[in-house]
């Protein structure tokens, strides 16, 4: 059986995935001289740009972590990966405000921004490859049953409380029924 930890981070990184499908379609776009969503772009890297920082970033450090205590040889993969969790969250903000000047001034050379944009992509392409082939099989091949239980048991403290799950889901039940759709 899969951890759930492991199928969350599935998720998350198919969620991701097709994020960076759609900037890539709206750069692509911008490149051959037509008109980018930047709104929409501008909204993807405000979720980029803080939730996965929030909630991903943390469920794959956790396990780097307890691979780190299982399998000593591993701990380089694991230096690697807060850096480059540094660094996806850098790389966000800086593309953030690249599309926020371009919202001011369309008159802004437009490859400066198509290459930095692609350069995020790749960089975050590469970077999730590097979870997906090397470290999680590594986790996989290393950690015991009850890393993964234990694992499993932090996930509690990585939920949103807004989605009803997680540690904090009953201090803030009474705020989750105040926005949901009115039945
Ligand atoms: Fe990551
Ligand atoms: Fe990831």
């Amino acid at each position: 059986m899969t951890a759930q930890i492991l199928q969350l981070i599935d998720e998350e990184h198919a969620v991701i995935s097709r994020l960076l499908r759609l900037i890539e379609r709206e750069v692509e776009q911008f490149r051959s001289g037509g008109d980018a969503d930047l709104v929409l772009l501008e909204l993807v890297l405000a979720y980029m740009a803080d939730y996965p920082d929030r909630f991903h970033h943390p469920k794959e450090d956790l396990i780097f972590a307890a691979l780190k205590r299982r399998h000593a040889d591993s701990a380089a993969f694991v230096g690697r990966l807060s850096l480059e969790h540094e660094r996806v969250a850098k790389l966000t903000r800086d593309l953030a405000a690249l599309v926020e000047r371009l919202i001011e001034d369309a008159s802004m050379a437009r490859n400066v921004f198509v290459d930095a944009a692609n350069s995020y992509l790749t960089f975050q392409r590469v970077h999730m490859a590097f979870e997906n082939e090397i470290l999680f099989p590594a986790a996989l091949a290393h950690l015991e049953p009850q890393d993964w239980a234990e694992l499993d048991a932090e996930l509690e403290t990585l939920a949103d409380p807004l989605s009803g799950a997680g540690r904090d889901a009953g201090r803030f039940q009474r705020l989750r029924e105040a926005i949901l759709p009115a039945a």
